[in-house]
């Protein structure tokens, strides 16, 4: 595996191999998520790249920039296990300037849920994506269901901007009791991780009202309501929308994604169900 820590360096590298690319960008803290990611990129193309590199445009003030978990030596050692090519980490300096020109998340799809509650997040997010697609050329770019606002914007963002890579959409990887995995998931305490559980037995729950038949939303967000309803989560969305994020009065089956935003203690989670 070469490690890259410059673009100079990602150039060289890449110059090097030969092959259809395979790129999962990544802020490290890596899990068996992003491995799932990984190795879906190795089945599928000739060169695998990873990055690892903590966006700072993509954080608000307050939130856990200087905290979010940290683990560079283990990080690289799952990535050379993992038969991956490059690991491009480079510094804030390689990847900004001043005085930067913007990009903006769509009016609609981009300032609601996440958006809404993290103003400005995804104009970072997409700002850095488009960074990394171009720097990596890659020709598949793999991305978790897990976020799925995130997923559907960088699709919309590569559509709009023409830019030649397919984003591919990977399910969701839980633990073995239903928790979605997350870099976050390190903040949970044992009790917190108890009752992060209800998230996943919620959504299970909507799918089998669904499958039974019930699929008024407003029914169905009233019942995850009550599964997750105890002192420490504290609830910031539960949303019905398209897989175009356009709210649904109905579950349209195979058009449909349940989201779900809590804060348990001091930790925000998100998970979704995709029906
Ligand atoms: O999902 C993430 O980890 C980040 O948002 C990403 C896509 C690596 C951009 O910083």
């Amino acid at each position: 595996m070469i490690l890259a820590e410059t673009i100079e360096e990602l150039q060289k590298a890449k110059h090097n191999l030969k092959g259809t690319i395979g790129f999962i960008p990544t802020m490290g803290a890596l899990h068996k998520g992003h491995l799932s990611l990984i190795q879906q990129a190795r089945n599928e193309n000739d060169i695998v790249i990873v990055s690892i590199f903590v966006n700072p445009t993509q954080f608000l003030e307050g939130e856990d920039l200087d905290s979010y978990p940290k683990r560079e030596e283990a990080d690289k050692k799952i990535c050379e296990i993992a038969k991956v090519d490059i690991l491009f980490m480079p510094n804030i300096g390689e990847m900004y300037e001043d005085d930067e020109l913007n990009i903006s998340a769509p009016a609609i799809r981009g300032y609601i849920l996440e958006g809404e509650r993290r103003p400005k997040h995804f104009d970072g997010m997409l700002q850095i994506v488009m960074k990394l697609l171009n720097l990596s050329s890659s020709t598949n770019a793999y991305f978790g269901k897990k976020d799925a606002q995130q997923l559907v914007l960088i699709t919309r963002m590569v559509k709009n901007y023409f830019i030649p890579c397919n984003i591919i959409a990977c399910d969701i990887v839980r633990d073995d009791l239903g928790l979605a995995l997350s870099s976050r998931n390190a903040y949970l305490s044992e009790d917190d991780k108890k009752e992060a559980l209800k998230l996943s037995s919620s959504l299970y729950y909507a799918t089998k009202m669904i499958i039974s038949g019930k699929k008024e939303s407003n029914i169905i967000i009233q019942e995850i309501k009550n599964i997750l309803k105890c002192d420490n989560i504290k609830i910031e969305y539960i949303s019905i929308v398209s897989r175009d994020f356009k709210p649904l009065e109905v579950v349209e089956i195979g058009n449909t994604i349940i989201l779900i935003a809590v804060f348990i203690g001091n930790t925000r989670l998100i998970d979704n169900i995709w029906i």
